[in-house]
């Protein structure tokens, strides 16, 4: 019984215990970047007002964020309250930042984004030290937005950006498994005016080495074989905003 006892432990240390930082402990990291079509048609939706930051060097998907997470949970997040921002420490790869990791809504301030992901996930992210400064990981945002290429990736299928063509969840998933070998989770946004789920944001996950893995066990990911909130078919993705 002991015995057990310890065993027990053990394997509750081996699989909680690396690097645990009290309740701020997490599995895997999830990758995702947005297409930033349809991030400004769904801000413009929600307040007609609004303006979206479309540079004309966007051609690519954009990152959102690095997000350090325990399976079947979200978060953790904000794990190091002392830790603020410094735009100094990421000044020098501010136009690639601009460029593959901008703020896309035109009322908020040019770092706003980076300001919010680092507090919210790269505090979190800080605890492996391949990730342990602002500027460790804007540059390995940067680093995974060309490696992990959408724009190429469902081209390669292709699965090009179109205002009336319309494709499978499946379609999308197999062009993103083929490339890399592992499940992304996908996500599409309801437009309410077009009646229409526009492909919204790819997610890849990685383990605490950065090797990639399935995404599988993080939320928003169903019991069916394609994870994320698409439906099955009838997904747009978009080449403007309308
Ligand atoms: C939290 O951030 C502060 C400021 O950067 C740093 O000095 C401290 O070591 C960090 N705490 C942990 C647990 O890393
Ligand atoms: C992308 O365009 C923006 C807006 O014109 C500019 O500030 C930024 O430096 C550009 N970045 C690159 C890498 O060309």
């Amino acid at each position: 019984m002991k015995f057990l006892l310890y065993l027990a432990l053990v394997r509750s240390l081996l699989v909680h215990g690396r690097a645990s930082w009290g309740n701020v402990d997490w599995d895997v990291i999830i990758f995702t970047q947005q297409w930033p079509i349809t991030s400004c048609i769904n801000h413009l939706a929600h307040n007609p007002k609004a303006s979206c930051n479309l540079f004309p060097n966007m051609t690519s998907w954009t990152v959102h964020g690095i997000w350090p997470t325990k399976l079947g949970t979200i978060g953790p997040n904000y794990c190091n309250k002392s830790w603020d921002f410094q735009e100094s420490e990421i000044l020098n790869i501010e136009p690639y930042l601009i460029k593959y990791w901008g703020n896309i809504f035109g009322e908020d301030s040019r770092t706003s984004l980076w300001s919010h992901e680092w507090k919210k996930h790269g505090t979190c992210a800080a605890q492996l030290p391949s990730l342990n400064s602002e500027k460790k990981y804007f540059e390995k945002g940067l680093e995974w937005v060309t490696q992990y290429d959408y724009v190429a990736v469902l081209g390669q299928h292709k699965i090009y950006p179109d205002d009336v063509q319309t494709y499978t969840r499946e379609a999308i998933f197999a062009a993103v498994k083929d490339m890399f070998g592992v499940d992304p989770s996908i996500d599409c946004i309801y437009n309410k005016k077009t009646k229409q789920h526009e492909l919204s944001q790819i997610k890849l996950c990685f383990d605490r080495s950065l090797h990639l893995v399935d995404c599988d066990g993080i939320i928003g990911a169903n019991e069916e074989k394609v994870l994320g909130n698409c439906p099955f078919k009838g997904i747009t993705y978009p080449a403007s905003v309308r």
